[in-house]
């Protein structure tokens, strides 16, 4: 098989800026995305430099960018990936920011791998450091977090998350879906602690923006945004939300519901920011002259909406703390 590659180059040491160097290639059919960097490296360029381990969708190590979609190499057919993408495939860091890149395909991961360690991925329990016997939890305990053990901190979801590119706080979906891994898990002592932890403004749940490139990304299918939703209801079934912009929303977007069936847009800015809402009052106007919010008398209700008020009630969690 025939492939065509242009591959980000950027060293540091010696260029001013990033540049693509094009490599053709003959490989085999069932080669993947991993078996063409090696090919460019062991016969075409040995300075080219990339980072791999296992070659078999464990380490997390070789996740890269191809035609602008993060992937790990070791798992993408080259052939899938010319149908997608048509003949000639771009490989590029996971961050093409100048100053992330270390060498070619190698990004500096330590804001990843700091906001990893921050939310203690790993169990902590009372539990004998050496027992006769395994500490077993029920298959349904098990089914409850598996999906988010399967992440192997790749970091492809980290390098596509809008909320993580706008606010280099945030913890980000990695990270997240890790503290939904331990707070699901019935052995784990640390619920509160953990959930206190990622209720924080600026960093935690509260500041995912709801892209859900994390699930289009994620090679292992972890589903980050949905570990971030169950953290979301932890969060208020445990009493531990407490009153801030951005659980207030939570609120107005039921009390929106219940009341019309459908989405209030401009109450649901009033509901969550209170009088602050007057900030946003140019907006407010440029929407409603186009006809995307209207005054609350005018909201129309949605056929049925005595059952869908039926529906939140039985399903609505806790009140918020004051
Ligand atoms: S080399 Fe380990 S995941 Fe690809």
């Amino acid at each position: 098989m025939k492939v065509a590659l242009k591959v980000y180059r950027y060293n540091p040491e010696k260029d001013d800026k990033p540049h693509y160097e094009k490599y053709e290639l003959e490989l085999r059919d069932d080669a993947v995305v991993l078996d063409a960097l090696n090919e460019i490296k062991w016969s075409f360029d040995g300075s080219l430099s990339y980072r791999r381990s296992c070659r078999h969708g464990i380490c997390g190590s070789c996740a890269v960018k191809m035609n602008g979609k993060n992937v790990l190499a070791c798992k993408t057919p080259l052939k899938e990936a010319i149908e997608s993408f048509g003949d000639v495939l771009t490989i590029e860091p996971l961050n093409t920011k100048k100053e992330k890149v270390i060498k070619d395909l190698v990004t500096d991961k330590k804001d990843f791998w700091d906001k990893n360690k921050k939310v203690k991925p790993f169990l902590i329990a009372n539990i004998d450091e050496h027992p006769e016997k395994e500490n077993l939890i029920k298959p349904e305990q098990v089914e409850e977090l598996e999906e988010a053990d399967y992440c192997i901190s790749c970091g492809c979801c980290y390098d596509a998350c809008g909320s993580v590119s706008a606010n280099n706080d945030f913890l980000g979906p990695q990270a997240l879906a890790k503290t939904y891994r331990f707070t699901a898990d019935s052995r784990d002592n640390a619920k509160e602690e953990r959930l206190d932890f990622v209720n924080k403004l600026g960093i935690g749940v509260w500041d995912c923006i709801k892209c859900q490139a994390c699930i289009e990304v994620c090679p292992k299918g972890v589903d980050p945004f949905t570990k971030i939703t169950h953290l979301h209801n932890q969060i208020f079934e445990e009493n531990i939300a407490k009153k801030n912009v951005a659980t207030k929303h939570s609120e107005g977007f039921v009390h929106s519901i219940k009341k019309h069936g459908i989405l209030d847009e401009g109450m649901l800015v009033l509901y969550s920011e209170g009088v602050n809402v007057v900030r946003h009052l140019p907006e407010a106007i440029a929407m409603m002259k186009k006809g995307k919010i209207t005054f609350p008398w005018n909201m129309p209700k949605s056929e049925g909406i005595e059952e869908i008020k039926k529906l939140i009630e039985i399903s609505q969690t806790n009140d918020l703390k004051g």
